[in-house]
């Protein structure tokens, strides 16, 4: 059972997927994603948020406060003015009016508002339409006659980095326009420096009826130095009708609205038209069609209808009546819906995170294997995207901007490659269909049309084989799976125990798929055995198993060590791995507990880098207990959960994925200290060493989404796809007598029952 504790801002309705949170001054902005597939924005509790098309790298349309105070802002902007001249949002912000009564509830694909204010009640729910357009749908309740309400959302220069630099100039390139045939203030850019120009979008903001007043004039709507609270707009009880030719942009527009039987509605559409300047005439009439379509009720109800189904067909792919509220919760909504987002996002976008990072090689190869189990169409498709980044050497590229052209990240690492495999797996075993194995894909640097994905995992096994070390172990290069691993090896020849584990389990996986399409696999059998070997004869030391060599061949994460003695992930990979005796593996998983275990998870090191190796050569530059220095760090934590569930330790594996649960987590830490969502993974926690420990920061965009949602609802609930169908091998925790799981698969939903 969930901890009771009424003093928490939010409560779950598990049935309908949604999470309600009832104070709006949350210690951080608790976000949800709204998403069409190309036009995508973030909420938060309090009405802030982003919209992007495409790529929130260089298609940033609206603006967001990713680094300066206050917080979370600004959004998806809605004020209302009633006939007392009192001034609120039903989101609270950006009014910050004191409301009777106020809830923000977040589900797959859309967040609802509702707030009251004397006598008036206002519902504002929000969603993305297949038609491109983010709809603002509000209904009113209550007893005054009329009520004039502002929806307004500032615009961007789209490239977030240039904006900063040059905005000053560029601002002179941006124009709004009132097009009464369009239904309101139409945005479009000639931005000469953006380097996608004829790609930029026009926006649109229309309404199901007309608008009173509008602006384009962002300074005009405000007012000079106006606030969000309290803009010129709504002193003055309407805008200015501000067109803009230069200057800051924004589309804002205003409804009187008459209530009729206490009801009032409006709906307002931020829609936009792609390539504006290739086409200009050819878009302003697209734009008019797609307002007309958006005004047609019954369109935008099947438009809600297609999203809505879109969502819950992904997150009901798996569904469990566990006894523990907690942990089917987790399996049943937020694991799931935060796999799609990480599949989506990969670590780039999210109220922390501004959007800049692309595709992470690594990080979406793993996000896959989670995205494989709810939608293994889209997983082949991204994988398959991946490939086409691999090296003719079998090495792959470290981060990509698919949808944008800018020259990728092209690192070595010695773990990219080493991904692949997981997701191929994972997405064939969902599939059972072997033919895609036999597709050509070129590689990165290849010519015509490549080789079979088959063979591009082989070379990827390749390329570590062939980059071994003095003690047969992977080469680090840049880093390993740990991004400041590569410290130890800045002159090339460290070396990656974790890595050479992750290649025994890699190759496993290569292995099984050859002999699903009755390929020989001798030689990745010999490479298996020969990293098995290296490993065993030069990484246990004592107690457990080491992290690396540096470049001079000392071990790191030895107990000779004064930082840094005993790192987590040699000790689960050993597990995954099965290297080493089953005797070395559990004291390697009792030494992680005893000295890497906190209350809210595990270390990924102990302990914390002061120094390395002297004061002025600090290991990573983050302080002890932070980051990737010793911090809970929950991706990793999940390997943890898995290797106790293969293990056969329940006990261990079911403590460790309770730990994590962030609403277990926040109410451990307490809600001002852990500050992130309670129902999303974060990707760190900091550690004990730190004076913020308990700190759960980083959420959202965390390849512990993935990890955890695997850990749960493979290795502890038990269901796993495999290349000969469906395996269910529950780890049962003592005190659960019974539970079931529904799993669609291969197109057919599966019971299974304890
Ligand atoms: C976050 C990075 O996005 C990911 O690629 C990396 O594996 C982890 N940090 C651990 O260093």
């Amino acid at each position: 059972m969930s901890l009771p504790d009424a003093n928490l801002p939010y409560s779950f309705t598990d049935a309908t997927h949604e999470v309600t949170i009832t104070d709006p001054r949350t210690p951080s902005p608790w976000i949800n994603y709204l998403s069409n597939g190309t036009l995508h924005a973030f909420v938060s509790q309090a009405g802030g948020g982003l919209l992007w098309w495409k790529s929130a790298y260089s298609m940033r349309l609206t603006r967001y406060r990713h680094v300066v105070s206050p917080m979370d802002g600004p959004g998806f902007y809605l004020w209302i003015k009633d006939i007392d001249g009192q001034v609120w949002s039903p989101s609270w912000r950006p009014a910050m009016t004191e409301l009777e009564d106020f809830s923000c509830t977040h589900r797959p694909g859309s967040t609802t508002f509702r707030a009251t204010k004397g006598n008036l009640t206002a519902i504002l729910h929000l969603w993305i339409a297949d038609d491109n357009a983010m709809v603002w749908e509000l209904d009113l309740e209550g007893q005054d006659s009329e009520v004039d309400v502002f929806a307004m959302v500032e615009i961007s220069q789209m490239d977030w980095s240039s904006e900063a630099n040059w905005g000053y100039y560029c601002r002179h390139m941006h124009q709004v326009k009132n097009n009464p045939e369009v239904g309101g203030p139409v945005y479009f850019s000639h931005h000469g420096h953006h380097f996608r120009l004829k790609e930029i979008p026009l926006m649109a903001l229309t309404t199901d009826g007309q608008f009173d007043s509008f602006d384009g004039s962002r300074d005009e709507f405000y007012g000079p130095y106006g606030s969000e609270n309290l803009p010129a707009a709504l002193t003055q009880g309407r805008c200015s009708n501000s067109e803009l030719t230069s200057g800051e942009p924004c589309l804002a527009g205003h409804r009187r609205i008459t209530l009729k039987g206490g009801t009032g509605h409006a709906k307002f559409f931020l829609h936009l038209e792609p390539n504006t300047l290739a086409d200009f005439p050819g878009t302003l009439q697209a734009a008019v069609d797609r307002a007309a379509r958006l005004r047609d009720p019954h369109w935008l109800a099947s438009q809600k209808v297609k999203s809505e189904e879109w969502w819950r067909s992904r997150i009901e792919a798996f569904r469990t009546d566990y006894p523990d509220v907690d942990i089917a919760r987790m399996a049943n909504t937020w694991g799931s819906l935060q796999c799609i987002q990480t599949g989506r996002y990969s670590r780039a976008v999210s109220a922390s995170a501004p959007g800049v990072r692309g595709v992470g090689f690594r990080d979406t190869a793993q996000d896959m294997v989670s995205v494989a189990t709810m939608d293994p169409g889209w997983a082949r498709e991204t994988l398959l995207l991946l490939l086409r980044h691999q090296y003719q050497d079998g090495h792959a590229l470290h981060y990509l901007y698919p949808n944008d052209p800018l020259p990728p990240v092209t690192s070595v690492h010695c773990d990219n490659h080493l991904w692949l495999p997981f997701a191929a797996y994972a997405i064939t075993a969902e599939s059972g269909d072997p033919t895609w194995l036999s597709q050509k894909v070129p590689y990165y640097d290849g010519e015509g049309e490549g080789v079979t994905v088959l063979e591009h995992l082989r070379q990827a096994l390749r390329f570590t084989d062939g980059n071994l070390g003095s003690h047969g172990l992977p080469l680090i290069y840049r880093s390993d799976w740990n991004d400041i691993i590569g410290k130890f090896s800045q002159e090339g020849r460290g070396e990656s125990v974790m890595a050479a584990m992750q290649y025994v389990v890699a190759a496993g996986k290569v292995q099984e798929l050859c002999g699903f399409v009755g390929e020989s696999s001798d030689e990745i059998e010999a490479g298996i055995a020969k990293m098995r070997q290296a490993i065993e004869q030069h990484c246990w030391d004592g107690e457990w198993w080491i992290r690396a060599f540096d470049d001079d061949g000392h071990p790191i994460g030895s107990a000779k060590n004064e930082f840094g003695k005993i790192w987590l992930n040699s000790q689960t990979w050993s597990v995954l791995a099965e290297v080493g005796t089953r005797e070395q593996q559990i004291q390697a998983m009792d030494s992680v507990h005893r000295l890497l275990g906190t209350e809210v998870g595990l270390r990924k090191l102990a302990p914390g880098f002061a120094t390395y190796p002297h004061v002025t050569d600090a290991f990573s530059g983050y302080g002890p207990g932070c980051g990737e220095n010793g911090a809970v760090f929950c991706h990793a934590h999940a390997w943890a959960v898995m290797a106790e569930a293969q293990l056969g330790r329940p006990d261990q594996a079911w403590k460790l994925y309770r730990q994590l649960v962030p609403h277990l987590a926040l109410q451990k830490v307490g809600l001002k200290r852990y500050s992130s969502e309670p129902y999303a993974f974060v990707s760190n926690i900091v550690g004990p060493e730190s004076i913020h420990f308990g700190w759960a920061n980083v959420s959202q965009i965390t390849g512990a989404a993935t990890w955890m949602h695997v850990a749960l609802t493979q290795d502890l609930l038990g269901v796993k796809a495999r290349l000969g169908g469906l395996q269910f091998s529950p780890v049962l925790e003592a005190g659960v007598t019974g539970y079931s799981v529904e799993r669609v698969f291969r197109g057919e939903k599966h019971r299974f029952t304890v």
